[in-house]
């Protein structure tokens, strides 16, 4: 056997090596393991919504109290499907995955009697008002750590407050707080005094 056959056979092995490493990376790429499937719900919350991914990650900070007050309960309702695999909506309705949902808005954490709620959850202080549901709807595991709704979370601030507004229609009807006033539309009626 010579120097060059050696070559080649040393070759042939490093290929096959480098095969199967290829193999294995491209195995983990396509098995790696789903984290549950919150992906399934991003993806709705942004189909949901007219414009695209890149509208659903501009962060603009409009206050809490602005967007409830154009909120509308009708389009929360149809948001609330979202929600539907796992919660209920009507009074007494059953508990499922996660706890009926009727009367949450101003209500205590863990408000449900039937549900077996995450320690997380009904360690949390508190009542649900509107400040804390945006939070959790938004993004649930860093609203509360170790709750177990698994759910990804809902983006868009327009969205989360459609939904708020609505789940105050079910028993809550919490006053909504006052939006602050707009800033550069408001004409500076008082500071217009005349001069003397
Ligand atoms: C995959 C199932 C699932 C989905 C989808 C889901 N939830 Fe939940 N939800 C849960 C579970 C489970 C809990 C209990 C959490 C705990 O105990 O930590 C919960 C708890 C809650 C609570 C707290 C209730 C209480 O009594 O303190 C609210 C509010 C809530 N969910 C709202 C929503 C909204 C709004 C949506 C839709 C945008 C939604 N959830 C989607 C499973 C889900």
């Amino acid at each position: 056997m010579d120097s060059f056959e050696l070559n080649k056979i040393a070759g042939a092995v490093l290929a096959s090596i480098l095969v199967i490493l290829g193999v294995a990376t491209l195995t983990d790429f396509l098995y790696a393991p789903k984290e549950a499937n919150p992906q399934a719900y991003a993806v709705a919350a942004l189909e949901d919504g007219a414009a695209g991914p890149g509208a659903a990650v501009a962060e603009e900070e409009v206050p809490l109290a602005t967007l409830l007050a154009a909120a509308d309960p009708a389009r929360g309702e149809r948001l609330a499907r979202q929600c539907a695999a796992c919660h209920t909506f009507d009074e007494g309705g059953k508990a499922g995955i996660g706890p009926n949902l009727y009367k949450t808005v101003g209500g205590p954490h863990a408000h449900d009697p039937n549900f077996n709620y995450s320690t997380a959850m009904k360690e949390t202080g508190g009542n649900w008002d509107f400040e804390a549901l945006d939070a959790f709807i938004a993004n649930p595991r860093a609203a509360v750590p170790g709750t177990i709704m698994s759910f990804a979370g809902m983006r868009r601030p327009e969205q989360r407050a459609d939904l708020i507004v609505y789940l105050n229609t079910l028993g809550s009807n919490v006053p909504l707080p006052d939006a602050p006033a707009p800033r550069e539309e408001e004409p500076a009626a008082e500071e217009a005094e005349p001069a003397e």
